[in-house]
C-alpha cells in the first residue's frame, strides 16, 4: 500500500509541476451579437492545439423525463414521484412538468435540432413510470417501452450517439407508497430489476449508461431542500439524506455488476455513476485551509466517487463526522458490500456548473449557506467556511449575480485535475451537466452569454485533456431546450433552444448560441468566445487566490493521501 502511496504522489508532484495554473491566451476576436440577428456573429478558428477535440470525443446537450418530456398521463404512463409531488405542492411556483416541452410527442423534432447543430451525442432520460406504471415489473407499458426505441432510434438515424440516463429522480410515487422508496433498501432491487429490463431491451443500441443522476444533489434536494416527493417534515434530515446516498450508491453498484453479469460481453457498453460537484479551492495557501477545501470535495463528489473507486466513504468525511458526535448519520456499507462497489463504474457523469472558495472554519463564519448550496447533512457537516460561491475573475455574464449565470471554468480543469490526482489517472470522467441558467434572458439572442459560457467551459475542459492528460470521455450541455427546472419552473432558461411559452405554441427555435457549437463541431477545435464589453469583475465576490488553484487541489489531495489510508 506504502508503494501505490509512492507511486500516486510522483504523479502528483508531475501533475502540479504540469499545471501552469490559470493563464489564459487571449488571441481574441470579440464577437458581437445584437437582439435580432440571426447571422453567423465572428469566430475565428481555433488553431492552438491545446483546445483540439479529440476523436471520438462525445459533445452533446441533455434532457430529463420530468422536465422536458410532459404528457405525464399520456399511454398508460403511472404517476411518479414528481408528479405527485408538484400536482400538490403548489409552491414555489403553482408549475408543474404535466406539459412541459411536450418531448414525449415532439422528441422528433428535438433531435432533429440537435442533429443541425452538429451535435454528436444527445443525453434523455427514460421516464421509470412509463416503462412500469406501478413499479411492478410483471405490469409493463408496451407503448412507453416503444416510445424510447423510437427515441433511440431517431438519435441513430442523425448520426449521434443516445446517453441514456437510467434515472433521473422521478420514480413511480407506487414504491414511495409502497416502502418509502430510497428510504427502504428494498429501492436497490427495484433499481437493478428496472435497469435490467432497460439493458435487455435498449443495450444493443445504447453504449453509454448513466445510472442514476447526482445523487449528492437529488438525496438533498428531496431530504432537506424541500422538494420532497411526499415526504413529511420530520424526515427531512441529515441522516435521511445519508441514507439516501447511500441506497443510490449500492443500486448503481447492483446494476453494474449485473450489466457485468448479462450484459457486457454482447453489448460492450460503458455503464457510468452521476455525482454533483461545487468544486471547491483553498482561500490562501495555508495548510488548514487546503484542507478545508479537501473535506468540502470529500464531503461533496468524495461521498461517491471515494466508495465507487476504493470500496468505502473517504476517512476524512468518517473522522469529521466522528469529531462532531455524527458519525452514527453515515451509513456503513458490509464487507461484501465493499467488494461489490470498489471498481464499479467505467465513467463517472459530474455535473459542474459553478465552484466555491473555502477556508478553515477557526475564525468562525458561515459554514453553512442557504439555497441551493445549503442545506444540512454533507454540505453542513463538511466543517468549513464558504468564503465565496461562484467567485471568479473571468468574463461573465453582465450583471448575473445568480450562480448559474456565473462563469467558473477554472472548476472543469482543477476538478479534473484533484480526480486524477485522489482516484488515478484512469478514471474517465464526462461532464453530464454544465450549462448556464438565467432568469430574465427570455431572447433567443444568447451570444453574449450562452456562448461566451460554454466557450470559456470547453476550453479548460480541453486543457485539462491536452495538456494534463486528463480522461475526460465526453460533454453534455444543459440543457437542450427551455425546460422545466424543479423549483423554479419555466422561470430559469438553462436551453441551448428556445420553447415558446409565451405563445403557449412550445415551438422550438435555436438560440444564436447554436453557432458557437456548429463551429466548434465543425472545426474540432474549441473557437474563444468573449463578450463585447470587458466583464465587470468589481461585483465578483471572493479573494484572488494567492496559488494557482491547481497546485492547490492537487497538493491537497496528496497531503489526504500521505495521512489515510484509502485503499
Ligand atoms: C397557487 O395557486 C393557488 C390557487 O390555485 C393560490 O392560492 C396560491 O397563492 C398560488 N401560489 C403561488 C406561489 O402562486
Ligand atoms: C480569506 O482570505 C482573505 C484574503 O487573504 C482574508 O482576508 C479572509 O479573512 C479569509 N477568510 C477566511 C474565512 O479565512
Ligand atoms: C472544525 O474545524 C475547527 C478549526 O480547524 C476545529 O477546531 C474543529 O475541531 C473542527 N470540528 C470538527 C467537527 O471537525
Amino acid at each position: 500500500m506504502l508503494s501505490q502511496k509512492r507511486t500516486v504522489l510522483v504523479l502528483v508532484a508531475a501533475v502540479a509541476l504540469l499545471a501552469p495554473g490559470q493563464a489564459r491566451a487571449p488571441t481574441v476576436q470579440r464577437a458581437v451579437g445584437e437582439d435580432g440577428d440571426d447571422r453567423e456573429p465572428p469566430m475565428v478558428t481555433e488553431t492552438d492545439p491545446k483546445y483540439k477535440i479529440p476523436d471520438n470525443f462525445l459533445i452533446g446537450a441533455g434532457s430529463a423525463s420530468y422536465q422536458s418530456e410532459g404528457a405525464w398521463d399520456k399511454d398508460g404512463k403511472g404517476e411518479s414521484v414528481f408528479d405527485h409531488y408538484y400536482h400538490i405542492a403548489k409552491v414555489p411556483t403553482n408549475m408543474t412538468g404535466d406539459i412541459a416541452c411536450n418531448s414525449y410527442e415532439r422528441y422528433e423534432e428535438d433531435i432533429k435540432l440537435a442533429a443541425e447543430m452538429g451535435l454528436n451525442s444527445y443525453r434523455f432520460s427514460i421516464a421509470w413510470t412509463r416503462i412500469f406504471p406501478n413499479g411492478d415489473i410483471n405490469n409493463k407499458n408496451d407503448k412507453g417501452v416503444q416510445h424510447y426505441h423510437n427515441v433511440i432510434k431517431a438519435i441513430k438515424a442523425h448520426n449521434m450517439k443516445p446517453v441514456v440516463t437510467i434515472y433521473h429522480f422521478d420514480h413511480p410515487q407506487a414504491l414511495e407508497d409502497k416502502f418509502q422508496g430510497w428510504m427502504s433498501d428494498q429501492m436497490i432491487q427495484s433499481f437493478a430489476d428496472f435497469a435490467d429490463f432497460l439493458f435487455s431491451e435498449y443495450g444493443k443500441e445504447v453504449e453509454y449508461w448513466l445510472t442514476l443522476n447526482e445523487p449528492n444533489m437529488h438525496c438533498i434536494m428531496v431530504y432537506n431542500g424541500g422538494l420532497g416527493p411526499n415526504i413529511p417534515k420530520d424526515q427531512e434530515t441529515a441522516q435521511n439524506v445519508y441514507k439516501c446516498i447511500h441506497n443510490e450508491i449500492l443500486a448503481h453498484a447492483a446494476a453494474y455488476r449485473l450489466y457485468d453479469k448479462k450484459y457486457r460481453k454482447d453489448q460492450g457498453g460503458r455503464v457510468g455513476m452521476g455525482a454533483l460537484t461545487f468544486f471547491a479551492r483553498p482561500n490562501s495557501t495555508k495548510w488548514d485551509d487546503i484542507l478545508a477545501a479537501e473535506r468540502a470535495n470529500l464531503f461533496e463528489m468524495g461521498l461517491i466517487m471515494h466508495p465507487l473507486v476504493f470500496g468505502d466513504y473517504p476517512d476524512v468525511v468518517k473522522e469529521t463526522l466522528t469529531r462532531a458526535g455524527k458519525l452514527d448519520h453515515l451509513p456503513t456499507f458490509t464487507d461484501a458490500q465493499k467488494k461489490d462497489i470498489a471498481g464499479a463504474f467505467d465513467f463517472f457523469g459530474v455535473n459542474a456548473y459553478f465552484g466555491m472558495t473555502v477556508a478553515d472554519p477557526n475564525k468562525g463564519g458561515e459554514s453553512n449557506v442557504p439555497g441551493i448550496a445549503g442545506g444540512k447533512g454533507p454540505r453542513k457537516d463538511n466543517n468549513v467556511t464558504i468564503v465565496a460561491i461562484g467567485d471568479n475573475k473571468e468574463p461573465q455574464y453582465a450583471g448575473s449575480t445568480d450562480v448559474f449565470g456565473m462563469i467558473n471554468a477554472w472548476i472543469l480543469r482543477d476538478m479534473a485535475l484533484w480526480v486524477k490526482a485522489r482516484f488515478g489517472p484512469g478514471v474517465a470522467l464526462f461532464i453530464a451537466e454544465n450549462g448556464l441558467g438565467s432568469f430574465t434572458e427570455k431572447s433567443k439572442d444568447d451570444w453574449e452569454s450562452r456562448a461566451v459560457y460554454h466557450s470559456a467551459y470547453l476550453r479548460e475542459l480541453m486543457r485539462a485533456v491536452n495538456e494534463d492528460g486528463v480522461n475526460y470521455i465526453g460533454y453534455s450541455a444543459w440543457a437542450f431546450l427551455d425546460d422545466f427546472e424543479w423549483s423554479s419552473g419555466y422561470t430559469r432558461y438553462f436551453g441551448l433552444v428556445h420553447v415558446d411559452y409565451e405563445h403557449g405554441t412550445l415551438d422550438r427555435t435555436l438560440k444564436r448560441s447554436h453557432y458557437f457549437f456548429k463551429r466548434m463541431m465543425k472545426d474540432r477545435s474549441v473557437p474563444l468566445v468573449l463578450p463585447s464589453s470587458p466583464a465587470d469583475t468589481s461585483s465578483a465576490t471572493g479573494p484572488a487566490i494567492a496559488m494557482p488553484s491547481a497546485l492547490a487541489v492537487v497538493l491537497a489531495a496528496a497531503i489526504s493521501l500521505l495521512s489515510h489510508d484509502s485503499s
